[in-house]
């Protein structure tokens, strides 16, 4: 692609945020919008360096909001989406797994819809080629289940054992993104990485004494 116009979803959280400045300094071409519910886990300082950055977009608002997502892939001349957006935190989604089915699978849900009907469905009934596009899904290496310390690394071979409702959710929204590549030919690729910790992430996820405090 050219130029791509970039949906980065949750990039006022700590992966996010980090990708949103990597890319704008990689691909000065390139337009991000970001798109974030600034739920306890963003912040939208996370985005000040780039803050003043005039192909960085901040629009405050929720995956699972469909015709959000529609009018800003119209509005943007979108042709990427990378979604980062979710409920992350493991001990969270035990305690309160609501949230974790609502963003992790219906947001994903949300978002393949629109892309399926902007990149495929519309130019299909215009008669027009389906255009270059992509949507990049943001998974865990946690959908296939917990290691052992002598266990063989997980690949991308391995069966799906989810064991938390959070890994659980993750692994719903994987497989929708496959089925709407294999249903529909939306344009897919999904990562599964293991924890991240660097700049900017929350204490929490890497200090085992705040595992349990709410911010
Ligand atoms: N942090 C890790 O070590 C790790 C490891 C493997 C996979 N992942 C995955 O990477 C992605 C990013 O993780 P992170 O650690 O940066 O998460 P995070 O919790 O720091 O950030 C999540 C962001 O998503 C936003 N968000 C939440 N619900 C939303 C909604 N409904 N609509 C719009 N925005 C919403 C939050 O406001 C926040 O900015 C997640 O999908 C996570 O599952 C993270």
């Amino acid at each position: 692609m050219e130029q791509r116009n970039i949906l980065v979803t949750g990039g006022a959280g700590f992966i996010g945020a980090n990708f949103v400045h990597y890319w704008l300094a990689q691909y000065p071409q390139d337009k991000v919008i970001v798109l974030d519910a600034l739920t306890y886990a963003g912040n939208k300082a996370n985005l000040d360096i780039v803050a003043n950055n005039s192909n960085m977009t901040f629009v405050h608002g929720n995956i699972c909001d469909t015709a959000l997502i529609e009018s800003l892939i119209d509005t943007h001349q979108l042709n990427t989406i990378v979604h980062f957006a979710a409920e992350s935190h493991v001990d969270r989604s035990i305690t309160e797994p609501d949230a974790f089915i609502e963003t992790n699978i219906l947001g994903t849900y949300s978002l393949l819809k629109a892309a399926k009907k902007k990149w495929i469905d519309e130019p299909k009934a215009q008669g027009k080629p389906t255009p270059e596009h992509r949507f990049h899904h943001v998974s865990t290496d946690e959908v296939y289940g917990t290691l052992n310390a002598t266990d063989p690394a997980f690949t991308e071979e391995t069966a799906y054992a989810p064991n938390s409702p959070y890994s659980a959710s993750k692994a719903a929204s994987d497989h929708l993104v496959r089925a709407y590549h294999h249903t529909y030919g939306l344009e897919v690729t999904t990562s599964n990485c293991s924890n991240n910790y660097g700049y900017i992430s929350l204490p929490r996820k890497t200090d085992p004494v705040n595992c349990y405090q709410h911010p």
